[in-house]
């Protein structure tokens, strides 16, 4: 470690580095920045990105009591006044006051007019997003983790509420569980896989669209969802491509609450494959395999070994892919690298990776001509696919 620091010590990268370093540090270049024409709109820019993250906890709390007060709810049906959506929330008119100004300050409510309010943008599009939703209740117990960072970094992963949710995920300290071993798990019934499975659901919509918009299902003739939850990405899949044979692939506890939810979808023909990928091979027969949120969720060695099951489950010519938020996605690092890397760390396994992590990761697992297919909004899912 110190021989290195010793070398990049003479580079000349890191030389810049600690120059710009001095001046943006320095009193006098912000002041002189911030009343210089030609600087002035970027170190304003600079200093508001700064304070959103500095604030951010507020937003986040802001967004939370609005939703929790039924402002978004109440106000997707209509106007309403301040009073009126005080009374609904059991607020004082005063509180509910102070809770629509901080509302507003991020978009989510607005004035019509005076003493009338309806959504604002933000809150008009999260008031249909049922995804978002699920995910501003469930980030409750992931900022209950968070509540003191660095116990939680001292602690080691998987020592809070986020992986005691994910049932799935090693009990801190431990290996993961087998499948096989019901006492291993925190929790194999429906009980323990349901509350997951649920918020999968609700938030998979927006993976769908954007995976299916990226890629053409129509050329395959039998794709397997791998941690397929109940189905819903395979739901989707259905509608844009009523003709392709489905087969889904979870532990059998998710498999057994899919089923219902697929017939009731009039999807009862998709096949429902039960086991755990970790001690399980996948079953052969699909054309195309589909890992989507999997990857990131699991350490090294297990993605290592999920993706050879995968190679030989596939024919020659088949066809994997890999969805989901990855590391270092340009204008989305905070998405990778710090939410979904924290994430993770409180829930007790996996982390994010970059493209050319999967590439490399694929390589190594016998895939050929790895590559990313784009995908509009990579925020919400970048998409790695690969052929056996
Ligand atoms: C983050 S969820 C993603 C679900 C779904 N693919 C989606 O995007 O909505 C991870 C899924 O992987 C499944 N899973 C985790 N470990 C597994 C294992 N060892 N074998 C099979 N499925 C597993 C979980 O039950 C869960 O349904």
């Amino acid at each position: 470690m110190a021989e290195t620091s010793e070398k990049a010590g003479k580079s000349l990268w890191l030389r810049w580095l600690l120059a710009r370093n001095r001046v943006l540090a320095s009193p006098a270049f912000q002041r002189f920045a911030m009343r210089n024409i030609l600087f002035r709109r970027t170190a304003r820019f600079h200093a508001n990105s700064m304070f959103a993250v500095i604030t951010g906890f507020v937003q986040t709390k802001a967004l939370t009591a609005a939703v929790d007060a039924g402002v978004i709810r109440r106000l997707a049906q209509g106007p309403a006044s301040a009073a009126e959506l005080a009374e609904a929330a059991g607020l004082e008119p005063a509180a509910m006051q102070r809770l629509l100004g901080a509302a507003r300050a991020i978009d989510l409510v607005e004035l019509a007019a005076p003493y009338l309010w309806v959504l604002g943008q933000r809150g008009a599009a999260l008031s249909t997003n049922q995804g978002a939703l699920a995910m501003i209740e469930h980030h409750k117990i992931f900022y209950d983790d968070l509540a003191d960072p660095i116990a939680m970094l001292k602690g080691g992963r998987g020592q809070g509420k986020l992986a005691a949710f994910w049932t799935y995920a090693p009990a801190a300290g431990q290996g993961q569980p087998a499948a096989s071993d019901e006492a291993s798990w925190q929790g194999s019934g429906d009980g323990a896989v349901a509350p997951y499975s649920a918020l999968m659901a609700a938030s998979q919509p927006m993976v769908a669209e954007q995976v299916l918009d990226a890629h053409d299902f129509g050329r395959h003739r039998r794709l397997m969802d791998v941690g397929g939850g109940h189905g819903a990405f395979l739901a989707a899949v259905a509608q844009r491509h009523p003709g392709l044979e489905l087969a889904l692939f979870d532990l059998p506890a998710v498999v057994a609450g899919a089923a219902p939810k697929l017939a009731a979808a009039g999807l009862a023909k998709v096949a429902l494959n039960g086991g755990s990928f970790r001690d399980d091979p996948l079953p052969p027969g699909a054309d195309a395999i589909s890992l989507v949120r999997i990857c990131h969720d699991h350490d090294d060695g297990v993605v290592r070994a999920l993706l050879k099951k995968a190679h030989a489950a596939l024919p020659p010519g088949g066809t994997l892919l890999i969805a989901e938020p990855m590391a270092g996605t340009p204008g989305a690092e905070v998405m990778g690298d710090a939410y979904f890397g924290l994430y993770l760390w409180a829930m007790g396994s996996g982390r994010p990776r970059t493209v050319a992590d999967y590439v490399a990761l694929l390589g190594e697992a016998g895939f050929a001509g790895a590559r990313e297919v784009p995908t509009a909004l990579p925020m919400v899912t970048r998409l790695v696919v690969a052929r056996r």
